[in-house]
C-alpha cells in the first residue's frame, strides 16, 4: 500500500516537473495573438452554420421539439440542460444522441457520433442555447442519479500503463499546476467552464471538436484506453463534468488552447 503511494506521487512528480519552477506561460506571446485572432473570427461558426443546413435537411425545429417533449419555444432553456434522460430513448442521451433520434424517426440516414456531420449539427443545436445557464439536474431521476454516480467513477478510476484517472490532473487539489507547459485546468471554474464552452475550435488541432471527444483526446495523451463516443461510461462522463460546471453561461462555439 504503502509503495504504491510512493508509485503514484512519483508519476505525479514526473508529471508535473517543472510545476515548482518559475511561471512559465501556457501559451507563447505568438500563441495568446493567434488565441485573441481566432476569438474575434472563430473558424468553428462556420460549422455551426454547416451544422443548421445539415439539421434542417434532417428535421424541422417543430419536430425535433416534439420528439424531446418539449414546446419550441422552451428548446434553449433544454438544451441548456443536457445530458438528460429522454423518454423517447428511455435512457439518459446526448444531444449528438438526440439528433441520432431524429434522423432514425425521420426515416433518414443516421449520422455516426464520429463523423463531422454530427459534430456541425451538434454545434448548431448546442448553439440554441447560446446565452442560457448549464443546468443539467443529476437529481431529476433515478436514471439520472445512476449515470451520475457511474460519471464519477469513470472519472475517478486509475486505468492505463501510468494508472492515472481524469482525477489525477483535474482534482481540485491539482488543478492550477503545470503538465510539461500546459496548467491543469479545473475544469469547472469559468475560465474553462468546460460544459459551456464546448463545442470549441481548437487551436493546436485546427480543428471543431466536441466535448465527449475532448475527454477521448485527453484519455489518448494520457495512455488510457479511450472510451466509446455514445457508450454508458462515456454519457456518464459527460454528465459527471458537465455537473462540475453547473450554472455556467453557455456561450459556443469556444476557442481551446
Ligand atoms: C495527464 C494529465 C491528464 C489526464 C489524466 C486527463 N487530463 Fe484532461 N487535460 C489535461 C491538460 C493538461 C489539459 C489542458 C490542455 C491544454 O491546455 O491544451 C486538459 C484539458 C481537458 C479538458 C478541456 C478543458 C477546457 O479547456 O474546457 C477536458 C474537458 C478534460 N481535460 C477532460 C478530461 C477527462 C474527462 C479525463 C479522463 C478521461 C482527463 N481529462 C484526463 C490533462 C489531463
Amino acid at each position: 500500500m504503502r509503495s504504491l503511494s510512493i508509485t503514484a506521487a512519483l508519476v505525479c512528480l514526473a508529471l508535473l516537473s517543472g510545476a515548482n519552477a518559475e511561471e512559465k506561460l501556457s501559451m507563447s506571446d505568438a500563441d495568446k495573438a493567434m488565441y485573441a485572432e481566432l476569438v474575434d473570427n472563430n473558424p468553428a461558426e462556420m460549422d455551426v452554420a454547416e451544422g443548421e443546413q445539415l439539421f434542417a435537411d434532417v428535421i424541422s425545429m417543430e419536430n425535433y421539439s416534439k420528439m424531446l417533449g418539449v414546446k419550441e419555444k422552451a428548446l434553449p432553456s433544454f438544451i441548456a440542460g443536457f445530458p438528460r434522460y429522454i423518454d423517447a430513448a428511455k435512457k439518459v442521451v446526448t444531444l449528438s444522441q438526440t439528433i441520432q433520434m431524429a434522423a432514425a424517426d425521420q426515416g433518414k440516414a443516421v449520422p455516426k457520433l464520429e463523423s463531422k456531420e454530427m459534430l456541425k449539427m451538434t454545434a448548431f443545436v448546442k448553439s440554441l442555447a447560446n446565452g442560457q445557464k448549464t443546468s443539467i439536474d443529476v437529481k431529476a431521476n433515478a436514471q439520472m442519479k445512476e449515470m451520475m454516480k457511474l460519471g464519477q467513477d469513470v472519472f475517478e478510476q486509475r486505468r492505463g500503463g501510468r494508472g492515472l484517472s481524469c482525477n489525477s490532473c483535474h482534482s481540485a487539489d491539482i488543478v492550477g499546476q503545470r503538465l510539461r507547459m500546459q496548467n491543469l485546468p479545473d475544469l469547472g471554474a469559468s475560465v474553462t467552464a468546460a460544459a459551456g464552452t464546448w463545442p470549441a475550435y481548437r487551436m493546436t488541432k485546427s480543428e471543431t471538436t466536441l466535448l465527449d471527444k475532448r475527454f477521448q483526446q485527453c484519455m489518448d495523451n494520457a495512455l488510457l484506453a479511450k472510451i466509446p463516443l455514445g457508450s454508458r461510461e462515456m454519457v456518464a462522463l459527460e454528465v459527471y463534468v458537465t455537473d462540475k460546471t453547473k450554472g455556467n453561461d453557455i456561450q459556443v462555439p469556444g476557442v481551446k488552447r
